[in-house]
């Protein structure tokens, strides 16, 4: 575990993003990409630095509940019961926009997606950030993942460092993100609570707190770009594989260089396989995830066949990053 960033290095951070710098920071899900959230020329930096289409929705990020009425035009009661269950975390929630939102993060919706994230370091930067200067209102720092568009989510900072180098002013290292995946997503815009994106906080923790169904997406919910298939994949093949299936199908590709993630140790006798161990419990899993897809891909292998894991609710945030990583084979 690095040495966390000093103050002083916090400050600069802050002064980087009040000036309109990108700077990347990690929060406990994933490292973000961050950019002062009301200025759109920054806010398009962040655009042209992962190759993103501009007309994607990014999520800003506050330090406090106390700056959410400058971002959210409308609070429903719903939006105080999650954010006093699950913030400062691993949520996002899709609310109307206050006036004033500028589209370069709502990418022109009626909505903005907002999140208190809980690692000390992204709430650290959020509070050095959060303020007045020269006539100018500091509060939201806009954040898509820190990656290429399309590509595996970064969960440290030398993933950021790797992909993103020259395009950022600053790294800030927080060590290796807790949760693994990218937030849970509620839409709460529609006077309805919609899961728009599966993670870590689950769709039944989420009812529970409610006392309400949560929806599954029709065709007509907003866009998200992480739900775009062929999303977090990496560059070689990735194929999923029942349990029960991966001996055989190991068998047949018999005498092709393949990677293999699954749980548990790899059968003897296997040769030209590079096995990577997945851990047995779905919060560990998803903690090692994108860090181990990363691994497997640079070995340059021909396929990388990934073992599906259970079904289990709890599984759903991995289960759905697996699908979409495998959907570019
Ligand atoms: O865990 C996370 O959420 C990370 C960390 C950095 O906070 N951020 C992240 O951002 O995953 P990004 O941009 O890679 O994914 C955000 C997702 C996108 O799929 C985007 O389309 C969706 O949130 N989103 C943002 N604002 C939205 C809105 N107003 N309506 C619908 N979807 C929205
Ligand atoms: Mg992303």
């Amino acid at each position: 575990m690095p040495a966390l960033p000093t103050p002083a290095e916090i400050r600069r951070a802050a002064a980087i993003l009040r000036a309109g710098g990108l700077v990347a920071f990690p929060t406990e899900t994933v490292y973000g990409l961050g950019a002062d959230a009301s200025n759109p020329a920054a806010v398009a930096k962040i655009f042209a630095a992962k190759g993103r289409p501009q007309d994607h929705p990014v999520i800003v990020h506050l330090g406090s509940i106390e700056l959410l009425p400058l971002w959210a035009g409308d609070i429903p009661a719903a939006a105080r019961q999650l954010a006093a269950a699950f913030w400062p975390g691993p949520l996002t929630l899709i609310l109307e926009r206050a006036t004033g939102v500028p589209d370069c993060v709502t990418g022109g919706q009626d909505t903005v997606g907002l999140r208190i994230p809980s690692h000390p370091v992204a709430l650290q930067l959020l509070q050095a950030f959060a303020g007045e200067e020269g006539g100018r209102r500091y509060s939201g720092i806009a954040a898509p993942s820190a990656n290429k568009f399309g590509r595996i989510s970064p969960t440290t900072a030398a993933h950021v460092r790797a992909e993103l180098g020259a395009a950022v002013d600053a790294v800030l290292d927080g060590g290796a993100c807790a949760v693994g995946i990218e937030s849970t997503i509620v839409d709460l815009s529609r006077g309805r609570a919609v899961l728009l994106r599966p993670g870590q906080i689950t769709r039944a923790q989420i009812a529970a707190v409610l006392g309400t169904e949560v929806e599954l997406p029709d065709a007509a919910a907003p866009r998200v770009s992480g739900a775009l298939d062929s999303h977090y994949a990496p560059r070689t093949p990735l194929e999923l594989a029942a349990a029960a299936e991966l001996p055989a199908r190991l068998a047949m590709l018999r005498g092709k260089k393949i990677a293999v993630l699954a749980r548990g140790a790899a059968p003897s006798g296997l040769k030209d396989v590079s096995w990577q161990a997945a851990p047995e419990a779905a919060a560990d899993y998803a903690r090692e995830l994108y860090a181990s897809l990363r691994r497997l891909d640079d070995l340059g292998c021909e396929l990388i066949v990934a073992e599906a894991p259970p079904a289990a609710p709890e599984w759903q945030g991995v289960n759905d990053r697996l699908k979409r990583a495998a959907s570019n084979y």
